[in-house]
């Protein structure tokens, strides 16, 4: 019973995600960048611009250079975070591919410090008395939603076992019409429960971050103002129309 709730539930979910995520980059799309604004020093063509986006996304290049300490605690909470999910993969794939199984060992113990990480970012939203002026419940709530995904994760991988065969079965079952048991267990019901509530409200909050860099106009735009003239796209048909 609550395999098929949480079931229906994750699908659902994954619905909400995937739409509310399109939707999302759409509007981001259309959105008008009418000034020419990169942030210099800035590089002057496009291939430039795909190496910074590159250093930015995965260096985290602009904190680096405004705070070395959130810098530090943003990046091993996110590259944390992409190897456990990475590791996740072999609950989707059979045969679960080579590099899948390769960085199985490093993923088990990216879900500590993927906990340590968020747990500092958490930190200094409540003791650093500037911040937590500014801070909203979502801000916290989001850092306690991804904590306890962790902590869940983490009592499965350590202390309370689950049967990860069978929960691979279930969700090979979902994604091929074949419905397969859910092995029973709270914090393996808590972990899903969560990861649910973590996939619906993503297309409405702050994590919107994660597709949004890549159209923050200060960091996707050349700096080449005098070579081409920058002129957002109904600019132009209002000076076609005149
Ligand atoms: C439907 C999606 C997911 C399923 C089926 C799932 C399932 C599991 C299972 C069964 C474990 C225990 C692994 C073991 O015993 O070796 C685990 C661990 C963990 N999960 Fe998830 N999880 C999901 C999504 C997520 C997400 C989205 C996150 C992070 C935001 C996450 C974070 C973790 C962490 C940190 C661990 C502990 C480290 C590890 O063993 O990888 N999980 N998960």
């Amino acid at each position: 019973m609550t395999g098929t709730l949480l079931a229906i539930l994750l699908c659902l979910a994954t619905l909400v995600f995937v739409a509310g995520l399109l939707y999302r980059v759409g509007v981001y799309t259309r959105t008008p960048a009418p000034l020419k604004i990169p942030t210099t020093p800035a590089p002057v063509n496009n291939g430039g611009v795909v190496l910074r986006m590159t250093r930015e996304v995965v260096f985290f290049e602009s904190l680096f250079k405004s705070n070395l300490w959130i810098w530090g605690l943003g990046w091993l909470f996110h590259a944390s975070l992409a190897l456990v999910l990475l590791r996740h993969l072999r609950y989707f794939t059979e045969p679960v591919w080579g590099w899948v199984a390769f960085i199985q060992p490093f993923g088990k113990y990216a879900g500590i410090t993927m906990l340590l990480g968020v747990t500092g970012l958490w930190a200094r939203r409540l003791f650093v008395e500037r911040i937590r002026y500014i801070s909203t419940p979502s801000d916290h709530l989001m850092l306690v939603l991804l904590a306890a995904i962790a902590l869940s994760g983490l009592s499965m991988t350590f202390l309370a076992h689950t049967d990860v065969v069978a929960v691979k079965g279930f969700f090979l079952g979902l994604m091929n019409f074949s419905w397969q048991e859910l092995p029973a267990g709270l914090v393996l019901y808590a972990h899903l429960l969560m990861v649910a509530v973590l996939l619906l409200i993503f297309p409405f909050s702050k994590l919107l971050h994660a597709p949004g860099v890549f159209f923050s106009p200060s960091r996707n735009q050349p700096d080449n103002p005098r070579e081409k003239r920058h002129i957002a796209a109904w600019a132009k048909q209002l000076e076609s129309e005149n």
